[in-house]
């Protein structure tokens, strides 16, 4: 093929949609470019923790094939492997319930209040969401916390139920001790589970990060910054293409195993995307106001966000002129940006004015392909492994369109996927990341481990 023959990398690399309507994505239609396809590694770490496993014949005689039979056969979560939850005898613990909502899945939602009983509270507003038949979904539902010293405890839970989609009915307020207490805390860590996986995972890290990979790929083939960003969308666009399918499509297991539809899967996506700017964004902005002892993510967060800073900021001093030489490139990557963004008229805009304006991408599109993700993907199994601890959809047994056989296979789906999605872990940034990324987060480790192993830090959202 001539060079005058090949594929222009606008068309490698089609957005779906509407621009400035639709999520800026990679039509999951098209086939994926050479380019972006998975290497044989990559396929391999994704192959070995992906269920159904393939029955291939020789492995029968190991005694290791047929994981997608016995799972059939006994379709109960408790036969995969033990979370986190399953392991603490304390996992209904208010303590347990407080360190959750700092340390756990769904990490910087805690709000400071002016003039309350309460300093802290994590709210989730579901009344723009209808509730399929049976589902249970309050319409709001927050959680609230004391700060007491260094330390937060919890106050009370505060929730709206719906009769249907009706969502007129009074505040339910439970504390600790009463009766409904256990059962507001179920309540919240399903809602919470369900903007969890939309927002904080999916939307956040996933498509978010995306709109820039989309942008990059069309526009950048010989400028210095490919050296830099490539290896953080590595396997990005791959595996938004196959959760297109299985995660939030029609027959995704969010849509499948939540009491929402997938178009209101899509609302909660798109509501996320719409309000994240690259040169607004810090990880103060959300961290608590108040030294928390156990608050282990706010300080990891801010000391990887530190990091990326410096990493992001060496290569800058080091190739800014290099940079600078193919700007063309920059300006063609600033005008996909902008053109498909979704972003709120009155959040700004994504352009891409001057050369600091693509160091702070830069920074933040690491930080959410590296951190952010592996944080918000990694821990789905730690707090979703286990349907009796947080199930992403709650359903009334009474309703007459309750049926066990779906219930259980909602359920099994659940730990299925947040067990596959939790268990593929390629290219570590301490295995495969640069000497100076490698160095930098090694020496303020203590910082970062409590809240996240370093070896559960990957270079790029891949799965
Ligand atoms: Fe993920």
């Amino acid at each position: 093929m001539t060079a005058s023959t090949q594929p222009l990398p606008k068309d490698l690399f089609p957005y779906i949609g509407k621009e400035g309507e639709d999520l800026p994505r990679f039509d999951p239609q098209k086939p994926l470019p050479p380019k972006v396809a998975p290497n044989p590694r990559l396929v391999a770490n994704m192959g070995l923790h992906t269920i159904p496993a393939k029955p291939v014949p020789p492995l029968a005689l190991l005694g290791i094939a047929g994981v997608t039979d016995i799972i059939q056969q006994m379709p109960t979560p408790n036969i995969m492997p033990a979370n986190l939850t399953r392991c603490r005898p304390d996992k209904f613990s208010d303590a347990f319930f407080v360190d959750r909502r700092l340390n756990g899945f769904n990490p910087g939602k805690l709000n400071r209040t002016i003039g309350q009983e309460w300093q802290y509270v994590v709210r989730y507003d579901c009344r723009k969401y209808a509730v399929d038949p049976g589902g249970i979904l309050p319409a709001t539902i927050e959680a609230r916390f004391v700060l007491r010293g260094h330390s937060l405890y919890a106050h009370s839970i505060q929730y709206v139920l719906r009769e249907g989609n009706n969502i007129s009915n009074a505040p339910i307020t439970n504390s600790p001790g009463d009766a409904d207490w256990e059962w507001a805390k179920r309540l919240f860590r399903s809602a919470e589970f369900l903007f969890q996986e939309t927002q904080a995972h999916l939307a956040r890290t996933h498509l978010n990060v995306e709109q820039y990979a989309m942008a990059y790929y069309r526009n950048v083939k010989n400028n210095k910054i490919a050296e830099l960003l490539e290896p953080h969308f590595e396997g990005l666009l791959n595996i938004n293409k196959l959760g297109a399918n299985i995660i939030f499509g029609d027959e995704g297991v969010i849509p499948q195993s939540s009491t929402i539809s997938t178009t209101d899967v899509e609302k909660l996506l798109k509501e996320e995307v719409s309000r994240l700017n690259y040169h607004t964004w810090h990880p103060r902005m959300q961290a608590l106001q108040d030294f928390v002892s156990n608050n282990h993510y706010d300080r990891a967060a801010i000391a990887v966000w530190e990091i990326v800073e410096q990493y992001v900021g060496k290569f800058f001093q080091d190739y800014e002129s290099a940079i600078r030489s193919d700007w063309a490139e920059i300006e063609g990557m600033s005008q996909d940006l902008v053109g498909h963004s979704i972003l709120k008229r009155e959040l700004g805009t994504l352009k891409i004015h001057n050369i600091n304006d693509l160091k702070k991408l830069c920074i933040y599109v690491i930080y959410h392909s590296s951190f952010l993700h592996s944080w918000t993907n990694y821990k789905q199994y730690e707090d979703g492994g286990d349907i009796e601890y947080a199930a992403l959809g709650l359903w009334d047994e009474k309703h007459p369109s309750f049926d066990p056989a779906v219930a259980a296979k909602r359920n099994i789906g659940q730990v299925l996927i947040t067990w596959t999605l939790s268990s593929v872990r390629y290219n570590p940034i301490m295995e495969n990341g640069s000497s100076l990324l490698k160095d930098l987060l090694w020496q303020r480790r203590d910082e970062i481990q409590p809240g996240l192993p370093l070896e559960m830090l990957m270079m790029s959202i891949h799965i």
